[in-house]
């Protein structure tokens, strides 16, 4: 039997099956791999909420970790007689009913997220009439030397320049793979990134009690 010819119509069907298989193939594989599991993000009072000092710690994490870290921070505050709102930078409504305001953000790629330094910027006027203090969570002072010192501080380097802070502070943070994206987790494999937890509390709560004297007293 002589070879069937394929139709102008058969090669049609055949090469867009093709094509939309290779497509979805891929589409789905690059939703598998930027895929990151759901991160319930904390947001707390603390202490009397008849106090008449309120204290804002707010916060932009992708992970959850700086918000583990605002939180020990707002808990500390409390312990000093303040109401403190921890939340999300997202969450906060009334940003000129607070009398000392924490700002704190994740580091990704060598930056603060978009969230806290855009709310920095956005609210440029009103901070600058309430102390305000910045802090940073990031795996480069997961070896804390003078250089990866210098190195966190140049992270807030563009935000810095927005709005001067009345404190600052850089803590280790943590790297939980169940938490990140197979990509994500292979960008800091790539980069020699240590994995697990190095939050020192003792000295995120130390910051925040000497914070509170500078800010508040
Ligand atoms: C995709 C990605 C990029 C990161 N880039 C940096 C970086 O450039 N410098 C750094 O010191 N830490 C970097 N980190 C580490 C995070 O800042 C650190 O894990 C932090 O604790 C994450 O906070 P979160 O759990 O609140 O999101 C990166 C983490 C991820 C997942």
């Amino acid at each position: 039997m002589p070879p069937r010819t394929l139709s102008r119509r058969d090669f049609l069907k055949i090469t867009g099956l093709t094509l939309g298989t290779g497509v979805a193939a891929c589409g789905g594989l690059t939703a598998l791999a930027t895929y990151s599991p759901a991160v319930t993000l904390p947001a707390s009072t603390f202490g009397d909420q008849t106090m008449s000092k309120k204290i804002l710690v707010a916060y932009a994490s992708k992970c959850g970790s700086t918000g583990e870290v605002a939180t020990a921070i707002g808990k500390t505050l409390a312990q000093n007689g303040a109401r403190v709102d921890v939340m999300p930078l997202n969450k906060v409504t009334d940003l000129p009913g607070y009398q000392v305001v924490f700002i704190g953000s994740a580091i990704r790629v060598a930056k603060w997220l978009p969230e806290a330094a855009n709310f920095v910027s956005e609210n440029r006027t009103i901070l600058q009439r309430i102390p305000t203090a910045y802090f940073t969570v990031c795996m480069t002072l997961a070896e804390d030397t003078p250089a990866n010192r210098t190195k966190a501080a140049g992270f807030m380097d563009p935000v810095r320049k927005v709005l001067a802070p009345a404190a600052e502070a850089y803590f280790a943070g943590q790297v939980d793979p169940a938490r990140l994206s197979f990509f994500d987790n292979t960008m800091l494999k790539a980069k020699g990134t240590p994995v697990g937890d190095f939050r020192n509390w003792d000295k995120i709560r130390d910051w925040a009690q000497s914070t509170y004297a500078q800010t508040c007293a």
